[in-house]
């Protein structure tokens, strides 16, 4: 069940839902970018647009790709630029900050209709651009969900089929 908290992480990241903020500063204060600092006075508008931070590239490598798996292991230090809450997902909302209250509430139904789907549907339909085949396509499928097994640490898999041809073209 880890892996669909770590897909829903991923969604939050790639298409927050919430990406405009605002809000006055309540003192002066300083914001730092990697390269530089803006000074910003007590009662100014600040305005945030969040895809900044959650797919800056110095930050998240290929920002624009959907990566299910970017916070296993090591990659859950980056949980901390994932602010779709109004806070960073390490942290928790309290009276202070003004986080989301149902930042854990969203996470959870977020994965519990991510398992509904895939309960509810085991077979897709997509068109297959030439030269690839559907066998192809269905055995590089395969490969890549094997792959995926392996980078979070499942050694032992057992691969169903009912095709000799995808079983042949997996083999090769
Ligand atoms: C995908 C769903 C949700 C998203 C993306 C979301 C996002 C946010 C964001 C960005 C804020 C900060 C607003 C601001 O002050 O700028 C916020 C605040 C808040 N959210 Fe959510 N929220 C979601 C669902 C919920 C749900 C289901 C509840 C209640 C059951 C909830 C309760 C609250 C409350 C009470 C605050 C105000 C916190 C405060 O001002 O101290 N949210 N939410």
């Amino acid at each position: 069940m880890t892996l669909t908290k770590l897909v829903v992480y991923e969604e939050l990241r790639i298409e927050p839902p919430v990406v405009f903020q605002y809000a006055k500063a309540k003192e002066d204060l300083v914001v730092h970018s990697h390269d530089a600092a803006f000074e910003i006075k007590k009662g100014e508008m600040i305005f945030g647009y969040q895809p900044f931070a959650t797919k800056d590239p110095k930050v998240f490598e290929d920002p624009e790709e959907f990566v299910g798996h970017r916070f296993v292991g090591e990659g859950e230090k980056l949980l901390k630029y994932v602010y779709w809450s109004n806070g960073r997902e390490i942290d928790d909302p309290t009276v202070e900050n003004k986080q989301c209250s149902a930042k854990d509430l969203v996470v959870l139904l977020s994965r519990v209709m991510l398992v509904e789907l895939f309960i509810r549907y085991d077979t897709f339909t997509i068109e297959i651009p030439p030269p690839y085949t559907i066998i192809e396509v269905e055995a590089l499928t395969a490969r890549r969900a094997l792959e995926f097994a392996m980078e979070i640490g499942i050694d032992q898999d057992i691969l169903e089929g009912d095709s000799k041809i995808l079983i042949k073209a997996f083999g090769e």
